[in-house]
Protein backbone atom coordinates (compact mmCIF):
# COMPACT_ATOMS: atom_id res chain seq x y z
CA UNK A 1 0.00 0.00 0.00
CA UNK A 2 1.05 3.67 -0.92
CA UNK A 3 1.76 5.68 2.07
CA UNK A 4 3.22 8.91 0.65
CA UNK A 5 1.43 11.48 -1.36
CA UNK A 6 1.90 14.64 -2.39
CA UNK A 7 0.21 18.13 -2.88
CA UNK A 8 1.10 21.13 -4.43
CA UNK A 9 3.46 22.72 -1.14
CA UNK A 10 3.35 19.55 1.32
CA UNK A 11 3.55 15.67 1.23
CA UNK A 12 1.65 13.24 3.77
CA UNK A 13 3.95 10.94 4.73
CA UNK A 14 5.09 7.84 7.24
CA UNK A 15 7.28 9.34 10.28
CA UNK A 16 10.40 8.47 10.88
CA UNK A 17 12.13 8.60 14.41
CA UNK A 18 14.20 11.64 13.04
CA UNK A 19 11.25 13.37 12.79
CA UNK A 20 10.82 13.10 16.76
CA UNK A 21 12.50 16.66 17.30
CA UNK A 22 10.48 18.42 14.76
CA UNK A 23 7.01 17.20 16.07
CA UNK A 24 7.74 17.68 19.64
CA UNK A 25 9.00 21.58 18.06
CA UNK A 26 5.94 21.96 16.59
CA UNK A 27 3.53 20.51 19.52
CA UNK A 28 5.07 22.39 21.80
CA UNK A 29 3.18 25.54 20.41
CA UNK A 30 0.44 25.56 22.69
CA UNK A 31 -1.97 27.56 20.86
CA UNK A 32 -1.45 24.85 18.02
CA UNK A 33 -2.45 22.48 20.43
CA UNK A 34 -5.29 24.00 22.40
CA UNK A 35 -7.69 22.08 21.50
CA UNK A 36 -5.92 18.89 21.58
CA UNK A 37 -4.54 16.48 23.88
CA UNK A 38 -4.53 18.47 27.81
CA UNK A 39 -1.42 17.49 28.75
CA UNK A 40 0.58 19.02 26.35
CA UNK A 41 2.28 21.48 28.61
CA UNK A 42 4.13 18.23 29.71
CA UNK A 43 4.90 16.86 26.24
CA UNK A 44 8.47 15.87 26.01
CA UNK A 45 10.76 14.77 23.15
CA UNK A 46 10.42 11.14 24.18
CA UNK A 47 6.52 11.14 24.23
CA UNK A 48 7.42 12.38 20.24
CA UNK A 49 9.75 9.51 19.71
CA UNK A 50 6.95 7.48 21.60
CA UNK A 51 4.32 8.55 18.98
CA UNK A 52 6.31 7.57 16.08
CA UNK A 53 6.18 4.05 16.89
CA UNK A 54 3.02 3.63 18.21
CA UNK A 55 2.29 5.27 14.65
CA UNK A 56 3.93 2.38 12.62
CA UNK A 57 2.38 -0.15 15.51
CA UNK A 58 -1.09 1.28 14.46
CA UNK A 59 -0.72 1.23 10.54
CA UNK A 60 0.81 -2.16 10.70
CA UNK A 61 -2.73 -3.63 12.72
CA UNK A 62 -4.65 -1.29 10.10
CA UNK A 63 -5.91 0.30 13.70
CA UNK A 64 -5.08 3.87 12.57
CA UNK A 65 -3.14 6.04 9.89
CA UNK A 66 -1.00 8.89 10.91
CA UNK A 67 0.99 10.43 9.43
CA UNK A 68 3.17 13.54 9.22
CA UNK A 69 2.71 17.09 7.11
CA UNK A 70 6.14 17.62 5.52
CA UNK A 71 7.38 20.20 3.30
CA UNK A 72 7.99 18.93 -0.22
CA UNK A 73 10.85 22.16 -0.01
CA UNK A 74 12.74 20.52 2.73
CA UNK A 75 10.80 17.29 3.51
CA UNK A 76 10.36 19.29 7.17
CA UNK A 77 7.84 17.53 9.33
CA UNK A 78 5.11 20.88 10.40
CA UNK A 79 2.01 18.93 11.93
CA UNK A 80 0.42 15.56 11.43
CA UNK A 81 -2.47 14.15 10.54
CA UNK A 82 -4.47 10.72 10.74
CA UNK A 83 -7.43 8.82 9.87
CA UNK A 84 -8.74 7.04 13.32
CA UNK A 85 -11.35 4.94 15.00
CA UNK A 86 -11.54 3.02 11.81
CA UNK A 87 -14.88 0.82 11.87
CA UNK A 88 -14.19 -1.53 9.01
CA UNK A 89 -17.45 -2.80 9.35
CA UNK A 90 -19.34 0.30 8.81
CA UNK A 91 -16.47 1.88 6.47
CA UNK A 92 -15.82 4.91 8.15
CA UNK A 93 -13.18 6.67 9.85
CA UNK A 94 -12.74 10.37 12.13
CA UNK A 95 -9.93 12.28 10.66
CA UNK A 96 -7.58 14.18 13.07
CA UNK A 97 -4.80 17.58 12.17
CA UNK A 98 -2.75 19.95 13.57
CA UNK A 99 -0.05 21.82 11.87
CA UNK A 100 2.65 24.28 14.22
CA UNK A 101 1.20 27.73 14.43
CA UNK A 102 3.72 29.42 12.28
CA UNK A 103 2.63 27.28 9.57
CA UNK A 104 -1.23 28.41 9.90
CA UNK A 105 -3.08 30.44 6.66
CA UNK A 106 -0.84 28.78 3.77
CA UNK A 107 -3.24 26.78 3.05
CA UNK A 108 -1.12 23.09 4.01
CA UNK A 109 -4.57 22.45 5.85
CA UNK A 110 -6.66 21.91 3.61
CA UNK A 111 -3.87 20.15 1.20
CA UNK A 112 -3.47 18.13 4.16
CA UNK A 113 -6.17 17.04 4.96
CA UNK A 114 -7.57 16.56 1.31
CA UNK A 115 -5.14 13.83 0.46
CA UNK A 116 -5.55 12.00 3.27
CA UNK A 117 -9.47 12.17 2.03
CA UNK A 118 -8.90 10.21 -1.03
CA UNK A 119 -6.45 8.36 0.56
CA UNK A 120 -9.15 7.25 2.98
CA UNK A 121 -11.67 6.87 0.35
CA UNK A 122 -9.62 4.87 -2.76
CA UNK A 123 -7.24 3.18 -0.47
CA UNK A 124 -9.23 2.39 2.46
CA UNK A 125 -12.47 2.11 0.58
CA UNK A 126 -13.95 4.08 3.69
CA UNK A 127 -17.53 5.35 3.42
CA UNK A 128 -17.48 8.23 4.92
CA UNK A 129 -15.07 10.46 7.10
CA UNK A 130 -15.83 12.81 9.84
CA UNK A 131 -14.43 15.61 12.32
CA UNK A 132 -15.46 16.57 15.58
CA UNK A 133 -13.93 19.44 16.43
CA UNK A 134 -14.21 22.27 19.22
CA UNK A 135 -17.79 24.67 18.14
CA UNK A 136 -14.81 27.56 19.14
CA UNK A 137 -12.69 26.25 16.52
CA UNK A 138 -13.37 28.34 13.41
CA UNK A 139 -10.06 27.78 11.83
CA UNK A 140 -11.10 23.80 11.56
CA UNK A 141 -14.40 24.81 10.91
CA UNK A 142 -13.27 26.62 8.10
CA UNK A 143 -10.71 24.01 6.90
CA UNK A 144 -13.30 21.34 6.98
CA UNK A 145 -15.75 23.11 5.02
CA UNK A 146 -13.07 24.41 1.92
CA UNK A 147 -12.70 20.55 1.76
CA UNK A 148 -16.60 19.74 1.13
CA UNK A 149 -16.96 18.65 4.69
CA UNK A 150 -21.39 18.86 5.74
CA UNK A 151 -21.87 20.05 9.12
CA UNK A 152 -24.01 17.08 10.56
CA UNK A 153 -24.65 18.16 13.60
CA UNK A 154 -23.89 19.54 17.43
CA UNK A 155 -22.79 17.78 20.03
CA UNK A 156 -23.18 18.84 23.53
CA UNK A 157 -20.25 19.51 25.95
CA UNK A 158 -18.06 17.07 24.03
CA UNK A 159 -15.15 18.69 25.02
CA UNK A 160 -13.93 19.42 28.48
CA UNK A 161 -10.62 22.01 28.54
CA UNK A 162 -10.16 25.08 29.96
CA UNK A 163 -11.81 24.31 33.32
CA UNK A 164 -15.40 23.76 31.23
CA UNK A 165 -17.31 22.10 28.87
CA UNK A 166 -17.20 22.99 24.88
CA UNK A 167 -19.64 22.10 22.45
CA UNK A 168 -18.32 20.03 19.35
CA UNK A 169 -19.52 20.04 16.05
CA UNK A 170 -19.86 17.40 13.66
CA UNK A 171 -18.58 17.16 9.71
CA UNK A 172 -19.43 14.33 7.42
CA UNK A 173 -17.49 13.77 3.95
CA UNK A 174 -19.25 10.52 1.76
CA UNK A 175 -17.62 8.94 -0.66
CA UNK A 176 -19.86 9.55 -3.29
CA UNK A 177 -18.20 7.05 -5.91
C1 LIG B 1 -7.01 23.75 11.62
C2 LIG B 1 -5.69 24.00 10.91
C3 LIG B 1 -5.03 22.67 10.56
C4 LIG B 1 -6.02 24.77 9.59
O1 LIG B 1 -4.90 24.71 8.75
P1 LIG B 1 -4.44 25.92 7.82
O2 LIG B 1 -3.36 25.40 6.95
O3 LIG B 1 -4.13 27.11 8.65
O4 LIG B 1 -5.75 26.20 6.98
P2 LIG B 1 -5.77 26.66 5.47
O5 LIG B 1 -4.71 27.71 5.27
O6 LIG B 1 -5.71 25.46 4.58
O7 LIG B 1 -7.17 27.36 5.38
C5 LIG B 1 -8.31 26.75 4.79
C6 LIG B 1 -9.42 27.77 4.81
O8 LIG B 1 -9.83 28.03 6.15
C7 LIG B 1 -9.76 29.42 6.44
N1 LIG B 1 -9.19 29.62 7.76
C8 LIG B 1 -8.08 29.08 8.26
N2 LIG B 1 -7.87 29.54 9.52
C9 LIG B 1 -8.87 30.40 9.78
C10 LIG B 1 -9.21 31.18 10.91
N3 LIG B 1 -8.47 31.17 12.03
N4 LIG B 1 -10.33 31.94 10.85
C11 LIG B 1 -11.10 31.95 9.75
N5 LIG B 1 -10.84 31.21 8.64
C12 LIG B 1 -9.73 30.45 8.66
C13 LIG B 1 -8.80 29.98 5.41
O9 LIG B 1 -9.08 31.34 5.18
C14 LIG B 1 -8.99 29.12 4.22
O10 LIG B 1 -10.03 29.61 3.41
P3 LIG B 1 -9.66 30.42 2.06
O11 LIG B 1 -8.99 29.42 1.17
O12 LIG B 1 -10.99 30.86 1.56
O13 LIG B 1 -8.75 31.50 2.45
C15 LIG B 1 -4.72 24.86 11.76
O14 LIG B 1 -5.35 26.06 12.07
C16 LIG B 1 -4.30 24.16 13.04
O15 LIG B 1 -3.34 23.41 13.06
N6 LIG B 1 -4.99 24.47 14.16
C17 LIG B 1 -4.64 23.89 15.47
C18 LIG B 1 -4.94 22.40 15.58
C19 LIG B 1 -6.40 22.09 15.37
O16 LIG B 1 -7.26 22.90 15.66
N7 LIG B 1 -6.66 20.90 14.85
C20 LIG B 1 -7.99 20.44 14.60
C21 LIG B 1 -8.51 19.80 15.83
S1 LIG B 1 -10.06 19.07 15.44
Amino acid sequence: MKLEFEGEKIKIRKLKLSDAENIYRNIKDTEATRWLEPNIQHYSKNDAVKFVRTTHRDIRNKKCYAFGIALKLDNKIIGCIGLSSISWKNKNSEVGYWLGKKYWGEGFGREAIKLVVKFGFEQLKLHRIYGIISEENIASQKVLEKCEFELEGKLKDEFYYGKQWHNGLIYGLLNKK
